[in-house]
């Protein structure tokens, strides 16, 4: 079964965060690709959470390896009022966007504040650091008029009260999902699936293959313990045979948010594998 994926979520429901592989175009598929009922929802490489905040479950566990990341949405949580103090007072600008990249502060809601700037005003909404993980990416060649709207950062919040979040591996994140729960793992494209600059430089470290075989390992251990799971991957035979073939397998068509030249969005092919 092939969608074509043309979706487009409204106001709140939709991640604050620009992401490479965002899901927020195929949000509303997936949403109605998932289980009835679940326990506590896990999304182990939440990147900007497309299917986190469009669905905003009642009790749920976000976690990436992605530290800068994971800070952001902690402070977003916690420490909404002096997040948004300081946003505020920010406005898009070349200057000031190579001022924050070349820094490096240390407190919580200062880091949360350069990594929602960067993220916000950088090329593509790309997170790409370089070998001594230092983040690299050039300012985008729009500037927008406008830098964050406070009610659509107040309601991810408020989302987020809910979750706990942890910055860690998904080979760990999910030891503690019993039966009933559900995980949705959406993990990076393998290096070479696709060919926009750095599409899968998301941390210091790449998502290799075995990274994935590990993932497909721990997939099978989840499902024998009764966990429900639902997965993306690039549309390749050999992470397909990596699953199952008693997995539910859709296939979808949705716009990559990264590109070759930035500038077109191109339709990749992707399967979405469940195992209920
Ligand atoms: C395709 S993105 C997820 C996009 C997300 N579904 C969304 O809607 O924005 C993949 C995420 O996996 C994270 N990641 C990469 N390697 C990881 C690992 N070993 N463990 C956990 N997360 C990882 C990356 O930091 C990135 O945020």
């Amino acid at each position: 079964m092939t969608e074509h994926v043309r979706n487009q979520l409204d106001g709140t429901s939709r991640p604050v965060l620009r992401w490479a592989g965002a899901k927020q175009g195929l949000a509303p598929t997936l949403k109605s690709l998932l289980p009835p009922t679940w326990g506590t929802y896990y999304e182990p490489m939440v990147g900007a959470g497309a299917l986190f905040f469009c669905i905003r479950p009642r009790r749920a566990v976000l976690s990436d390896t992605n530290h800068d990341l994971v800070n952001f949405y902690r402070v977003l949580r916690d420490r909404f009022p002096q997040l948004k103090r300081r946003l505020q007072g920010l406005s898009a600008s070349v200057d000031a966007y190579y001022t924050f990249r070349a820094s490096s502060p240390r407190g919580l809601i200062q880091r949360a504040v350069r990594f929602a700037y960067l993220n916000r005003l950088s090329w593509n909404g790309l997170y790409r650091v370089n070998r001594l993980g230092t983040f690299n990416v050039p300012i985008g060649d729009r500037l927008p008029d406008r830098m964050w709207s406070m009610k659509h950062l107040e309601s991810a919040s408020e989302a987020l009260m809910t979750a706990r979040l942890r910055a860690e591996d998904f080979r760990i994140a999910t030891a503690r999902a019993r039966e009933g729960d559900f995980v949705f793992f959406d993990p990076p494209y393998p290096r070479g699936a696709t060919d926009g600059i750095g599409f899968n430089r998301y941390a210091p470290e790449t998502f290799t293959p075995k990274d994935h075989e590990d993932l497909a390992i721990l997939i099978r251990e989840l499902t024998s313990r009764n966990v429900r799971v639902m997965v993306t991957i690039a549309n390749a035979e050999h992470l397909r045979e990596l699953y199952p073939a008693t997995f539910r397998t859709i296939l979808v068509r949705s716009k990559s948010l990264i590109s070759c030249n930035g500038h077109s969005r191109r339709n990749v092919d992707e399967l979405v594998l469940m195992n209920y």
